[in-house]
């Protein structure tokens, strides 16, 4: 069975946001052990160095920060210059912290964590959006999170930024489907990653990243429109979702909070 997804997946062209650690870490290994060529954004470009030193397959990286449209429109120019365009781009880059949503001292960081977290995705997107749409193929797959369901209390800012990227994505993929180009939308639930790592209180169904990449890749794979992994996070989402607002106030107050920060 892995045999016959390597062969199918040999001529894959993958660009992935987020690539210096957590799932774009795992996505570019598990693609390039599946005989990807990867195009790798982050940040910190010594790490992207050390990444690239363990891939065997054709890989570029870029130490760009996905909220600089310009530069990030300059290293997808220079992906499709050298290997034509990819089937798949991954807007994975994300980042969380804890705000207050009525507090004058976080706004910064929640005009932050929209502006990575939402724009950061559609300044991914948009330089591939015209050369998939002459070749009528490519697939958008955007990393949501299932904080985007309900407004979380102590995570206003991730939670908002999530949301929008929910809606964004999903009236890119109507908007998309007559060019033939395919959008999925993926919202994990808790994943062993730097991201969660100094969490303090108890995460359910957390799974391990290389297991949640690799059912993401499945995912990807299958052309889901909108997937929450793992399937228990589907099912306390749908509930989530459907409560009433007294019940959900009720219920999120005593929730999980997550450590403020600046970002
Ligand atoms: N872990 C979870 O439980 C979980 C659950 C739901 C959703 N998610 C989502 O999954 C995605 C990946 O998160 P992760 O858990 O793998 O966390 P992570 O290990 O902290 O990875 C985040 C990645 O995003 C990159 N990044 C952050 N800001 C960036 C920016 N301005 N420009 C370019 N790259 C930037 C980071 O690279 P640099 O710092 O080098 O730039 C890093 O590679 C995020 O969108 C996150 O919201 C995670």
């Amino acid at each position: 069975m892995s045999e016959k997804i390597a062969i199918k997946n040999k001529a894959l062209k993958v660009f992935i946001t987020g690539a210096t650690s957590g799932i774009g870490e795992s996505l570019a290994h598990q693609y390039a052990n599946q005989g990807a060529t990867l195009g790798l954004v982050g940040r910190r470009l010594e790490l992207l160095h050390k990444i690239k030193l363990n891939i065997k397959t054709p890989c570029e990286i870029y130490g760009v920060d996905v909220t600089d449209q310009k530069n990030l429109q300059k290293a997808a120019n220079h992906f499709i210059k050298k290997y034509g365009a990819p089937d798949i781009v991954i807007a994975n880059a994300g980042v969380s912290s804890g705000t207050l949503a009525g507090e004058k001292k976080d706004l910064h960081t929640f005009k932050r964590i929209v502006e990575i977290n939402l724009f950061g995705v559609i300044h991914t997107f948009l330089p591939f959006i015209e050369i998939f749409k002459k070749q009528k193929s490519g697939q958008l797959v955007g990393i949501a999170s299932v904080a985007g369901i309900r407004g979380l209390p102590g995570s206003g800012a991730y939670s908002t930024s999530k949301a929008a990227l929910i809606n964004y994505l999903e009236s890119l993929r109507i908007e998309m489907k007559s060019f033939g180009i395919h959008v999925t939308t993926i919202a994990p639930g808790y994943i062993h990653t730097p991201m969660t790592k100094h969490n303090r209180y108890i995460m359910p169904f957390i799974l391990d990243v290389d297991v949640a990449v690799s059912r993401f890749i499945k995912a990807i794979q299958n052309k889901r429109r909108f997937v929450i992994i793992p399937w228990q996070m589907n099912i306390a989402s749908t509930i989530m979702k459907f409560l009433p607002a007294s019940l959900w106030d009720f219920l999120a107050k005593g929730g999980p909070k997550k450590i403020r920060k600046m970002i």
